[in-house]
């Protein structure tokens, strides 16, 4: 089974707001992405608009042609803006306002009649519904109380684990996910992700239908690219066109 490469490019859009004006462009950079092969776009506006920002959302609807992925905590401000956008997903995190990156996933219990309502309504308009979630069999079985049709396992244990030489915490993943595959809930995964990593990810966990990836992805391009560029100024400093 091919699991879906989803680049989030909140990246570019901070190295955008560095420097106050429309470059790079979040737009031209969606569209390559796409060129060269991803299979969607995720954005995560936060409410102080850091990265990407809401105008960006709406941007880029029209030019995401593959699969949109909107995620973020579903503040009413939040749930307005994507369901005026309507991308093909939206994935429900439980960030704060000013917290780095997401860090945990959804106490599915405790939160259960909350995420039914929202999830309720993103679902009665034809959005597809994922919500963030650790590696925890409870937790699992508490999201599909909520009506959502996926769970986006927080991988960032994993991550941190392989990057210290142990494979064993592929194992709680592996288990989540078959128990949320035999409970009929489809399975994304994200956070850390990236060329090291994925491949043993991919090979042990099963029924991944897509993984979101931005930080690592943004990083390695520059890596991969850099040696490209370089090469590209130096010929034109050497007194080519
Ligand atoms: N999934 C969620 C819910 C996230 O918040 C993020 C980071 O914005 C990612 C996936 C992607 O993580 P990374 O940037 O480490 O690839």
């Amino acid at each position: 089974m091919k699991t879906k490469l989803s680049v989030n490019i909140n990246k570019i859009a901070t190295l955008r707001n560095a420097r106050g004006g429309n470059y790079p462009n979040v737009i031209e950079f969606a569209q390559k992405a796409q060129d060269y092969g991803a299979d969607g776009i995720t954005i995560h506006p936060r409410p102080d608009e850091r990265h990407i920002r809401y105008a960006d959302a709406h941007a880029l609807r029209p030019v995401v042609t593959t699969e949109f992925n909107i995620e973020g905590n579903p503040i009413p401000k939040f749930i307005d803006l994507v369901l005026s956008v309507k991308p093909e997903q939206v994935t429900l995190v439980p960030d704060d306002p000013n917290q780095l990156t997401s860090d945990h996933g959804w106490d599915t219990i405790t939160h259960r009649d909350y995420l039914k309502e929202i999830i309720d309504a993103f679902k009665r308009n034809g959005i597809r519904t994922s919500i963030f979630v650790d590696p925890d069999l409870k937790m699992i079985e508490g999201a599909v109380a909520t009506g959502t049709d996926r769970i986006e396992l927080y991988t960032e244990s994993f991550a941190s684990e392989f990057a210290k030489g142990n494979l064993q915490e592929a194992k709680k993943f592996a288990s989540a996910a078959k128990l949320a595959h035999q409970l009929g809930l489809g399975i994304n995964a994200g956070h850390d992700l990236n060329l090291q990593n994925i491949g043993y990810f991919k090979q042990n966990v099963p029924y991944l239908d897509e993984v979101s990836i931005g930080h690592a992805l943004i990083v390695e391009s520059l890596i991969y690219g850099m040696e490209n560029v370089i090469g590209m100024y130096q010929h034109k400093l050497a007194g080519s066109i």
